[in-house]
């Protein structure tokens, strides 16, 4: 089994070390754009391969897709992070130049891959890549909604001194302040969230999500790469091993929630064809209200989008 990550930054390293630790596949290639960059990551993580027993081939690459050749999975990670007083918003155009590209390029190479995206504006890119790769949508999946819940589970986990391990939840939305994690789906170990914490002191628990990203940025003066790479990886297993967990990602809607032609956060069912299938919960009015809004401001930014050759 073969996976490529195209973009060898702090998220596409960090994707291939986790992976590559995991020893779940044969061969990972790590493509960016700036020279010698994959080529030394790639080193790095191959000579920690021995002392953890990963068998796993790590080989870069220096913008040569031949290498990418047949990939089960591609994981695009590539084009610019954001920056203190960035929106991810800001990163629309520029990333989809990017997008478009190595999607093209990518899927030249691997026509049967399931592509995971991870570039910033998320919701956009992932529609971005659709568009270019003119796949079934259901190969073409969005990474956030995961990372989102787990910060969501983090914040929550602190506040009720419980383990976010027993956390679950569903998150539907755009990867940005319209997310919406799910106060009446979210459990402490099949107990309903609110026999534990009110609706108020929840909202500031989401206001906090909302804001996890960024408080990041403020800290680093860069965006977050460990818990966005785990995230990636819970999908890249599911995906792999078929195992067909429940996950909130952003995958392409065509009448689902009543909404059309755009990606958006939602659970499905994730498997080794990608979205095995979307499920649509049972909303309150105040939830589908927050659906909208968030679908909105998706649409809306996919209006900012120049023209681009699909
Ligand atoms: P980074 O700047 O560390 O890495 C980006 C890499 O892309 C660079 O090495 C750059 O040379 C490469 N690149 C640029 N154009 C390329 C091209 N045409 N072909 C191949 N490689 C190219 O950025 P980082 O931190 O790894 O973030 C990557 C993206 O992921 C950003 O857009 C960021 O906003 C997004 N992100 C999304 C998350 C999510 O939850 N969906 C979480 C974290 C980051
Ligand atoms: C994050 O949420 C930057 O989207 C990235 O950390």
């Amino acid at each position: 089994m073969k996976v490529t990550i195209i973009g060898a930054g702090n998220v596409g390293t960090s994707c291939a070390s986790l992976l590559a630790q995991k020893n779940i596949v044969k061969k990972i290639v790590l493509l960016d754009i700036r020279e010698k960059l994959s080529e030394g990551k790639s080193l790095d993580i191959s000579q920690m391969l021995p002392i953890i027993r990963s068998n796993t081939q790590v080989i870069g690459s220096n913008n040569d897709y031949s290498k990418t050749k047949n990939s089960e999975i591609i994981i695009i990670t590539c084009g610019i992070p954001r920056k203190p007083g960035m929106s991810r918003d800001d990163l629309l155009n520029h990333n989809a130049k990017i997008i478009n590209f190595v999607t093209k390029k990518s899927i030249f190479f691997s026509p049967k891959a399931k592509i995971i995206i991870v570039s910033n504006p998320l919701d956009i890119m992932a529609y971005v890549s659709y568009l270019t790769a003119k796949i079934d949508s259901s190969r073409i999946i969005g990474m956030a909604g995961i990372l989102d819940t787990s910060r969501y589970r983090f914040f929550l986990s602190k506040e009720l001194n419980c383990s976010h391990t027993d956390i679950q939840t569903v998150l539907l939305g755009g990867h940005g302040d319209t997310m919406i994690p799910l106060y009446r789906y979210t459990t402490i170990s099949g107990i309903p969230l609110m026999e534990f914490l009110s609706k108020e002191k929840n909202q500031k628990i989401i206001e906090k999500t909302k804001k996890g990203g960024e408080q990041i940025v403020n800290l680093l003066g860069i965006s977050a790469w460990m818990a966005p790479s785990a995230s990636v990886l819970e999908m890249v297993e599911s995906i792999l091993h078929n195992s067909k967990k429940i996950l909130s990602c952003s995958v392409f809607l065509n009448g689902e929630y009543n909404l059309y032609n755009l990606y958006l956060g939602v659970p499905i069912i994730l498997g080794k064809n990608g979205v095995e299938k979307i499920l649509e919960l049972k909303l309150n009015i105040e939830e589908m209200n927050l659906l909208k809004e968030s679908a909105n401001y998706v649409k809306n930014m996919i209006k900012k989008l120049h023209n681009f050759n699909f």
